[in-house]
């Protein structure tokens, strides 16, 4: 993390998980033992029947909602989906994008560009996801294959909008596993990912924005992953779905930083 130059943000990734009655059973949990600190920023990205409920219990808190999805068409004839102004008039601040979850249903690079850019255009966060396979790892391509993933889900994003994307950092094979990246291999991820950034806009942006990790984040690890200078954040599932765990991530992200 760096505080000086960017947020810090600890998101939940409930997935599918949890009804709305679940969801307010959650929340009023959650806020009787949220840090009162604003040391980051925290949100919480749940599912899209889950939003109201979740908008509702935490409007007087500094806690932000999220989809997990979005659709990149503005209105249409698209049955099933949710265009980014609905999610945004829902009460949504940011929106999971290019989880590798959704890429293993189909979901392409060229999709995340298009959802990103209409998150931008809707003013959510996006949050767009990166992540290399066990065999892509074992191979020797992490790094190009992540390089290529920012630059394809990035373009056409603006000098003045990229800023506002935050980019989450996922290795699959740490996903559910329990296996979580060493915060050796996740800093060298997120420094490259910063690096690709540099090199896409410029230096002051690169150290502005937020790059998280996700992948088996827990409150146990947790405070040694943050502690790495280019992990500025996680993407939590499993431990997001426990208010006292959960609260035990965002108290690890309240530690010295460079
Ligand atoms: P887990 O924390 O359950 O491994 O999930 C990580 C993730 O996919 C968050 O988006």
């Amino acid at each position: 993390m760096n505080r000086k130059y960017r947020k810090t943000v600890i998101a939940g990734n409930w997935k599918m998980n949890k009804t709305p009655s679940e969801t307010k059973e959650f929340m009023t949990q959650f806020k009787t033992i949220m840090p009162k600190g604003r040391w980051c920023d925290v949100a919480l990205c749940v599912p899209a029947v889950c939003i109201p409920a979740a908008v509702r219990a935490m409007r007087e808190t500094r806690v932000g909602i999220g989809a997990e999805n979005v659709n990149a068409n503005p209105s249409g004839a698209y049955t099933g989906e949710i265009a980014a102004n609905m999610l945004v008039d829902a009460g949504c601040k940011y929106v999971i994008i290019g989880h590798s979850e959704r890429r293993a249903m189909g979901e392409t690079d060229a999709d995340v560009n298009a959802k990103v850019l209409a998150a931008l255009e809707a003013g959510l966060t996006p949050i767009m996801c990166c992540g290399e396979s066990l065999e892509q790892r074992e191979a020797g391509i992490t790094e190009e294959w992540i390089t290529m993933q920012i630059k394809l889900g990035l373009q056409g994003v603006s000098e003045e909008k990229i800023r506002k994307v935050i980019i989450a950092y996922e290795p699959i094979w740490a996903i559910g596993t329990g296996r979580t990246a060493t915060p050796e291999q996740a800093q060298e991820v997120c420094e490259n990912i910063r690096a690709v950034v540099r090199k896409l806009y410029s230096s002051k942006n690169a150290r502005a924005i937020s790059i998280l990790y996700g992948g088996s984040m827990n409150e146990k690890n947790a405070y040694e992953l943050l502690a790495q200078p280019d992990i500025d954040g996680g993407l939590i599932g499993g431990a997001s779905l426990v208010p006292e765990k959960f609260v035990k991530i965002i108290e690890a992200a309240n530690q010295p930083t460079v």
